[in-house]
């Protein structure tokens, strides 16, 4: 690869002037006028020699070597010093010609990525949604970037577990049965069209009442206790209760074409580990310290009321609570069984968590305790964060207890996206999926993100219908093309827009590696935006089906075919389709 020869000359060069080599990393300059791999080299190095007077001067001197080591190497047109004394790379039009030709060969774009993740195990944990409450804005932006990271990790050649976290444990089923049991009507509620909502209701009534007269609270415990030990009429609820959610989420899912590999497509939900908590709250006791005496991170004791929790080592985290006064268990304590569960069972080479921000804190004390147990190295678990929506037109602003029900997201999303399309069902739902998909995946997940229609569904800005849009038409000027062969000349004088196409084209690679490493989407999403309009400016200034000569067709024939397949395969990267027609 080029990129190899250049940093080895470089590397040599900096021997030749007797400076100690060290691993080097190229850039791209930030406008690829000025070349198409840049290198600060000059700018490191200067502190470690007296001959030269500036870093400016380094890199010509620099250059001067590479000259003569790089004679050889005919794909660089150009080296030049530029600023403050970077070295910057500029390859030549046969280098770009083949890398056209290369990427013409392949009918997919994992031919063209490096299966650096082959013989690796990753589980991405994401969407994980609670039984009998809505599913929210949150959990729809977990299942899109969770999904999308999952696509990443796949493409690289890991294996890939895509488990879902449902939360569908707890206290507060006990309060749900004994709401049900005394105000619902169940058959009504199973017939309801929306179903759960009926139940989430019962469950806020379950509050208003138990705010009134608390000995409500000891029945809602009462029922727990009861579902915890397998009582039947408990257990046909919780399970009238799972089904109804399922029938929701599935909906949802099948809109929004997400799958689970796990527990046959369900996941492992909280519920799973009801069994598996014992044996980790005596991994706890054995393996922790039981008095702060002894350091090791921290230790594993009892709080002022009886309740157990971890508390850490001089403070460095707030303590978290593992069993409650009463002996009943929580969402830490089923978290930690899951965990030594995938650890187990799994061997994961990664864990990954997609959930909100405001669980930050928590993940940090979770992931610590799973270090002090010698269970996952620090670099093992992440917490991939993400932000809240801002909801900017009013009629979907949340007042204080509203909740914002995904259907009628996707619902309006469909109605808005009628009009970006003719009568084609099957597109409209592309693009209104792909609108909603695009906006949680456009910026980094960590920050909230505004929610504004006229701008998710806008043909114009940085929106999926743009990026679909791009791929739509590229698909039309290959639709009309006489089917035969592209061949790509042995020379050609490249235009500017021209090679602004093939140089992107060819960052397909780094791109999906770097989003994956750093769990970040969004830096797909930036290239697909870039390539979508670089082309469109290509396209905008040249004929392709009828170019002045057969080489420039057939180069822009590949150019169009190209951009299609990795607009496509990279918004399918991102979970998002690409509608026949737009
Ligand atoms: N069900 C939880 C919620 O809605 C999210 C679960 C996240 N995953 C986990 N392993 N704790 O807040």
């Amino acid at each position: 690869m080029i990129i190899n020869s250049i940093t080895q000359a470089i590397q040599q060069a900096l021997g030749e002037l007797n400076l100690q080599p060290s691993a080097l990393k190229l850039e791209h300059p930030a406008d690829d006028q000025f070349g198409d791999w840049s290198s600060n080299v000059a700018l490191q190095y200067i502190k470690q020699t007296d001959k030269f007077s500036s870093p400016k001067e380094l890199a010509a001197a620099l250059v001067e070597k590479l000259q003569v080591i790089l004679t050889k190497e005919t794909d660089i047109q150009e080296m030049s010093v530029a600023g403050p004394g970077f070295i910057n790379f500029t390859l030549s039009s046969q280098y770009w010609l083949r890398q056209l030709n290369e990427i013409n060969q392949v009918s997919s774009i994992q031919t063209i990525i490096p299966p650096a993740g082959q013989g690796k195990r990753v589980i991405v944990e994401y969407s994980s949604p609670n039984i009998a409450k809505p599913f929210t804005v949150g959990h729809l932006r977990s299942t899109i970037i969770g999904d999308a990271l999952a696509n990443l990790y796949e493409v690289l050649g890991w294996e890939v577990l895509r488990d879902n976290h449902l939360g569908d444990w707890g206290t507060q089923f006990g309060k749900l049965i004994y709401a049900i049991k005394t105000w619902g009507d169940r058959e009504a509620i199973s017939k309801s069209s929306r179903p759960i909502k009926e139940l989430v209701e019962l469950y806020v009534k379950f509050h208003q009442r138990a705010e009134e007269d608390s000995t409500l609270n000891d029945y809602g415990r009462a029922w727990f206790k009861k579902l915890e030990e397998g009582d039947d009429d408990a257990r046909s609820i919780w399970q009238w209760c799972v089904d109804l959610s399922w029938q929701e989420f599935d909906k949802i899912y099948t809109k929004l074409k997400i799958t689970f590999t796990e527990n046959n497509g369900r996941g492992y939900g909280e519920s799973f580990f009801e069994r598996r908590m014992e044996q980790v709250l005596e991994i706890l006791r054995e393996k922790l310290p039981q008095d702060e005496s002894e350091k090791n991170g921290g230790h594993y004791g009892e709080g002022e009321d009886g309740a157990k929790l971890v508390f850490f080592e001089d403070k460095a985290l707030p303590s978290l609570m593992i069993l409650k006064k009463d002996g009943t268990t929580l969402y830490s304590t089923r978290d930690l069984a899951t965990d030594y569960f995938r650890l187990k069972e799994f061997k994961p080479d990664l864990v990954i968590n997609e959930v909100g921000a405001e669980q930050s804190l928590y993940f940090k004390q979770l992931y610590k305790i799973e270090q002090m147990l010698g269970w996952y190295k620090p670099k093992q678990r992440v917490h991939v964060k993400h932000g809240l929506y801002r909801f900017k037109t009013r009629k979907m602003s949340t007042r204080k207890g509203d909740v914002i029900w995904l259907q009628d997201v996707i619902d309006e999303a469909e109605q808005r996206a009628a009009s970006l399309s003719s009568d084609n069902q099957a597109s409209v739902e592309q693009i209104a999926i792909g609108a909603l998909k695009w906006n949680d995946l456009k910026s980094e997940a960590a920050r909230d993100i505004s929610f504004d229609w006229d701008e998710i569904l806008s043909m114009k800005g940085n929106s999926g219908p743009y990026v679909q849009y791009a791929a739509v038409r590229a698909q039309s000027v290959l639709n009309k093309r006489e089917h035969q062969q592209l061949s790509i000349p042995a020379n050609y004088d490249f235009d500017q827009t021209e090679l602004a196409l093939i140089k992107y084209l060819n960052r397909l690679a780094e791109v999906v590696t770097k989003a994956a490493e750093e769990f970040t989407p969004h830096h797909l999403a930036s290239f697909l935006f870039e390539l979508a309009q670089r082309f469109n400016t290509f396209y905008n200034q040249n004929p392709i089906l009828t170019a002045r000569t057969q080489d420039q067709q057939q180069v822009r024939l590949s150019l169009t075919q190209a951009t299609r397949l990795v607009l496509s395969e990279g918004l399918a990267l991102l979970g998002i389709q690409t509608p026949e027609e737009m």
